[in-house]
């Protein structure tokens, strides 16, 4: 059988020296944040190991439609969604799977889009690890790759890890954390590492702000316990003394943005402190924790297209709550 191979980029193979600075630059952004007006953090501090079983509990609740309806679409139009990327893309290609997790969602497509290589890109190589050990058991012929890398600011993967045409699967809506310029530039970057190949992408549609709301602000606090449990992140990264029970979690639909916003916001006056220096809040007093971009089929199509794929297809649920998009060309 073979083993999963697992690559630090550009950090952990490179010296100490270079992940000591690369730690503190993540110090120095986290900090900056802190200090802004208003102050926010980075969606990514949610995804500690609570948090990333909290995400887990977020995506089994009622309110909370993005997860199951991208599934339902698989399921309904997985043979056609195959059928189009084998159209563009011979078998045995690369399957690219950004902010992969357990990579449940691309194992499920396995058998549709026969991948000869799986290269699982995440922020930790450490679950990664697990979870591609375990994978390798059910798949013992496949190809196994886990990249560490934090595509956040910039999508470059190690040079020769794929060789030709590749499928990028960017799945769950993970995209709407990113505002119209940045998808732009991610959605690029995706291109190059497609090199020539395809990009499927599971973007969540614009609705009813009532279902939106319920949606990032659930009756059993699930979602307010996954945006509190990033303090405790932070604190854990920084050394500061943030108290969940200081803060209140808010969301909202901001239409003019088509955005869903997630704050913390202050229960009282308070002062936070770290190593180094502190920041007040005022009581009502918000810290900005993720926007979640909702977008109708044609606006995302015209983003694509703007990012250089010539050719657009894409698959939706009957209520158009969510779309699965195909990008190649
Ligand atoms: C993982 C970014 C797709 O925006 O819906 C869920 C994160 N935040 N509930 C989303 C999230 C609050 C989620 N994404």
């Amino acid at each position: 059988m073979r083993t999963p191979r697992l690559i630090g980029w550009p950090t952990a193979t490179a010296s100490t020296g270079a992940a000591q600075a690369a730690a503190e630059a993540e110090r120095a952004a986290l900090v900056a944040g802190l200090l802004a007006q208003p102050a926010q953090v980075s969606p990514k501090y949610f995804y500690n190991a609570l948090g990333a079983h909290l995400f887990g509990a977020i995506t089994e609740l009622d309110e909370y439609y993005p997860t199951r309806t991208e599934a339902a679409i698989f399921s309904r139009h997985g043979a056609a969604i195959a059928a189009a990327v084998h159209a563009v893309l011979p078998s045995g290609h690369a399957l690219v799977d950004l902010g992969a997790g357990d990579g449940a969602k691309a194992e499920a497509l396995f058998s549709l889009l026969a991948p000869g290589r799986y290269v699982a890109v995440d922020i930790g190589l450490a679950y990664l690890g697990t979870a591609l050990a375990r994978m390798q058991q059910r798949h013992p012929q496949l190809e196994l790759v886990g990249v560490g890398l934090d595509f956040s600011t910039e999508l470059a993967l190690p040079p020769g890890l794929v060789q030709g045409p590749s499928l990028v699967f960017y799945p769950g809506s993970s995209i709407g954390n990113f505002g119209p310029g940045e998808s732009l530039r991610l959605l690029r970057q995706a291109r190059a590492v497609a090199a020539g190949g395809a990009l499927l992408i599971g973007v969540d549609l614009a609705k009813p702000r009532a279902v939106l709301e319920a949606a990032y602000d659930d009756a059993l606090g699930v979602t307010a316990a996954f945006n509190l449990n990033l303090l405790r992140h932070v604190n854990r990264v920084l050394g500061s003394d943030f108290e969940p029970r200081d803060w209140q979690h808010v969301a909202l639909f901001d239409e003019p943005h088509a955005r869903i916003e997630m704050h913390l916001q202050a229960r009282r006056d308070l002062c936070v402190r770290w190593p180094g220096a502190e920041r007040r809040f005022a009581a009502g007093e918000r810290l900005l924790t993720e926007y979640s971009y909702k977008w109708t089929v044609e606006g995302f199509a015209a983003v694509l297209r703007d990012a250089g794929y010539a050719r657009v297809q894409h698959w939706s649920d009957e209520r158009d709550w969510f779309a699965v998009m195909l990008a190649w060309g």
